[in-house]
């Protein structure tokens, strides 16, 4: 069987004022012509899988039964990042199918981040933002499934670079195999020389999905700090577990050092949507490369992203701006610097 586990406990609020924290980004839906949120895409998304939990945060709960009406839903007892998340998680879906006295079936678990956008390429693509979102897709996942349940490797997805962003993981692929490399080295977040270093040398951007048997990922996260919430999950003390485990993603906890690892590389349309300027890669822009979502005019504006949920907002005479307006509030911040919104969203958690 395989399984897809859908993480959809992240905070994300980079494209601050739309996500906040009651209101991160997987439960936005930035321009799909249908309406659905993020979330609500990765789960139509996973119908290449036998079934789909989804992995959250206690505070999203309730919200997420609104996306996802048919998922199971997981709550992790605390929120502690990816690695904790996915050891409860997997530990789950094993415990269920070795109950369930499935011939000892060893589950495939497929893990899918709750806030991408995923389209196939351009000649499939519908051009909207909701894109076409099978095909190469379910292709990819099931060659992943099959590369894990037959070689027992961590399988990454490895999407070709177009920036030296360092925001990402880094993967260098090694020797090749059929539909899939042996993962020669995963580098979590480099700074970014390291990164611009990775993209010459033809390394691969980790997409955050991931395709492992349930046994295989336990056995790798008994061998990493992950392991004391492992064992708890073994003798059922779950509180303890997560109070004693660090705060860790899997990508540095698992990934950075596995053994027997692969990457399946991709080519349908890939963003994580990290922040404002991501936009354009995902509307597309006009003539004068303005990129908007909502209400909004421009005039005599070029190179800008505009967003609003129901403001109508005008540019005039301005270049290479990101401008949202959502809720009661306005963010505006160059498109070269829309990292920074990061500032903002932390200098409003101190009380600003
Ligand atoms: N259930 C649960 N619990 N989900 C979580 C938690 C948690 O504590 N923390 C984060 N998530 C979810 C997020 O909602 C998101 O869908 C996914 O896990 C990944 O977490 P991010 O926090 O968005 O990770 P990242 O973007 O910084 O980095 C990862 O993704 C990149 C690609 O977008 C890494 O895997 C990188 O290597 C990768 O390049
Ligand atoms: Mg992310």
């Amino acid at each position: 069987p395989v399984v897809a586990l859908v993480l959809a406990g992240g905070t994300g609020t980079r494209l601050y004022p739309a996500s906040r924290s009651h209101r991160p980004k997987q439960f936005l839906s930035l321009g799909d012509a249908d309406d659905r949120s993020l979330l609500s895409r990765t789960v139509a998304r996973a119908d290449f899988a036998d079934e789909v939990v989804v992995s959250t945060r206690r505070a999203f709960a309730d919200e997420i039964e609104n996306h996802a009406p048919d998922a199971e839903v997981l709550v992790e007892p605390a929120a502690k990042d990816t690695g904790p998340a996915l050891s409860y998680a997997t530990h789950r879906i094993a415990e269920r199918y070795a109950e369930d006295g499935d011939d000892g079936a060893d589950p495939v678990v497929v893990v899918l981040p709750a806030d991408h956008h995923v389209a196939d390429r351009p000649e499939t693509d519908d051009a909207g933002a909701g894109g076409v979102e099978n095909g190469r897709f379910s292709e990819a996942m099931l060659t992943g499934a099959r590369v894990a349940a037959d070689t027992g490797a961590l399988v990454a997805f490895g999407v070709e670079p177009t920036r030296p962003d360092p925001g990402y993981g880094y993967i260098e692929p090694g020797d090749d195999r059929e539909g899939y490399h042996d993962l020669a080295a995963f580098h979590e977040k480099p700074d970014p020389e390291t990164a611009a270093e990775y993209v010459d040398a033809g390394h691969l951007w980790n997409a955050g999905i991931f395709a492992w048997t349930a046994e295989s990922f336990l056995e790798a996260a008994r061998d990493s700090p992950l392991r004391s919430l492992v064992h708890a999950l073994d003798w059922g003390d779950t509180e303890r577990g997560f109070d004693e485990v660090e705060e860790v993603s899997v990508d540095y906890a698992v990934m950075e050092r596995a053994e027997n690892a692969a990457v399946v590389p991709v080519s349908f349309r890939w963003d994580d949507l990290g922040s404002w300027d991501a936009l354009e890669r995902v509307l597309g822009d006009d003539e004068a490369g303005n990129a908007v979502l909502g209400e909004g005019l421009t005039v005599d504006a070029a190179d800008n992203v505009v967003a609003s949920d129901d403001t109508h907002v005008s540019l005039v005479g301005v270049e290479g701006l990101c401008v949202v307006a959502w809720d009661d509030r306005v963010l505006v911040v160059p498109k070269d610097e829309a990292q920074r919104v990061r500032e903002v969203v932390a200098a409003l958690k101190e009380g600003g």
